[in-house]
């Protein structure tokens, strides 16, 4: 039997979507995920309804926009829409969670010295109310120990607040089992996963995680501005978070100032009117991903991860990654004596990488070849 089904497109054929490539080798994913042409028609076409229809486009396009996105973002971690609630920045949903706990019983969260900074700032902002941020120190800057998590856990702790991907290492943490030494001890898990949505698959179910943060910006390819929350259905009506807004009521054009009824799902953890223009990116962003699929992109970013730490290491150079494949992901830290010159240095032979203190950080994606790599390497590595 023949089948008349189009071969399917190799992943390496989706770089003709990025247009940056056609002038520079962009190797910052981690920081912002590139611009695609399919981002830019559904900014377009928001641009287009705004133009032509003004506020009318509210309450059939724009409102189901929020909803589609909601969905997206639902199946990049494994949930329901009624799960995955919208906000602009990963720090704005940390307080929407840091503001539905009470640490009166337990005043302690437990946190690590890769994470993310916004993620400690979020609850050493509550030092005045007794909330104790315990930081677990990492042996190797590279990762964290799970004893030395469980360590910190007690029956005074409210929650682990911990990343999936550090920034700083692209080491991958075993979010399952952190989420299994929270609940051991009484405490609940939140997982910051704006570095691995996108590059790893996610399932917030397998994992058994309270809450799991995640955005556009990097390796969901949306851009700026558009970020969202998981929370685990079972907490959902438990807690009442205490920053809100009028797109966490229930009647929001009830317009009643006299009470507050929050919704029943996710969305009683949003605020205000989420910002259409990054929604409209993000949905162009995510139906790339969803073409690929999270399996294929993991192949092909631990393929790429592997290649260009081989090719630093035949270059001389010595990258901070984790130990095992397995655990590792398309963030690769080159150590360097001056990463802002080595930055710029790149960036004068069109190749995009980033600094951070001591490294050069390069990040590869779907649509990068080795080519990229031998290219930012050799360019890094010249006399
Ligand atoms: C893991 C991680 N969490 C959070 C942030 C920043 O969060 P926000 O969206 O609040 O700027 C970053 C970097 O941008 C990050 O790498």
């Amino acid at each position: 039997m023949t089948s008349t089904a189009p071969a399917p497109a190799s992943v390496e054929s989706f770089r003709d979507e990025f247009p940056i490539f056609r002038h520079s080798l962009y190797l910052n994913s981690c920081s912002l995920g590139a611009l695609s042409i399919r981002a830019r028609a559904r900014v377009n076409e928001y641009l287009d309804l705004w133009e032509n229809r003004g506020a009318a486009a509210w309450y059939d396009v724009w409102w189901a926009a929020l909803d589609e996105l909601r969905q997206g973002y639902g199946r990049i971690v494994g949930a329901p829409a009624a799960e995955i609630a919208l906000h602009p920045n990963i720090s704005s949903a940390l307080t929407a969670v840091g503001e539905s706990l009470d640490y009166r019983k337990r005043p302690k969260v437990v946190v690590t010295s890769l994470d993310f900074p916004t993620i400690a700032y979020q609850w050493l902002a509550k030092a005045g109310e007794g909330v104790e941020v315990v930081v677990v120190e990492s042996p190797d800057d590279t990762r964290v120990p799970l004893e030395a998590i469980e360590r910190a856990v007690d029956d005074r702790t409210a929650l682990i607040a911990t990343s999936h991907v550090f920034f700083t290492s692209g080491a991958l943490q075993d979010a399952r089992a952190i989420a299994e030494i929270a609940h051991r001890k009484g405490a609940l898990a939140l997982i910051d996963g704006y570095q691995a949505a996108g590059q790893v698959p996610v399932d917030v179910k397998a994992l058994g995680v309270d809450f799991y943060c995640a955005g556009g910006l990097k390796w969901l390819l949306g851009g700026t501005g558009v970020a969202f929350l998981y929370v685990a259905p079972h907490l959902t009506q438990s807690l009442a978070p205490r920053a809100t807004g009028w797109f966490a009521h229930r009647d929001q054009f009830r317009f009643d100032s006299r009470a507050l009824v929050r919704h029943d799902d996710a969305r009683r953890f949003e605020a205000g009117t989420p910002p259409l223009m990054p929604v409209y990116a993000q949905l162009g962003g995510l139906e790339i991903l969803e073409q690929i699929g999270s399996a294929e992109i993991r192949r092909r970013t631990m393929e790429l991860t592997e290649d260009l730490i081989e090719c630093a290491r035949a270059a001389g150079l010595r990258p901070k990654v984790a130990p095992d494949a397995a655990e590792r992901t398309a963030i690769v830290m080159l150590p360097s004596d001056d990463p802002h010159r080595d930055v710029r240095r790149l960036a004068d032979a069109h190749i995009v990488t980033d600094a951070r203190p001591g490294h050069v950080r390069v990040s590869p994606y779907f649509y990068n070849v080795r080519d990229d790599h031998r290219a930012a390497i050799e360019r890094l590595t010249r006399e």
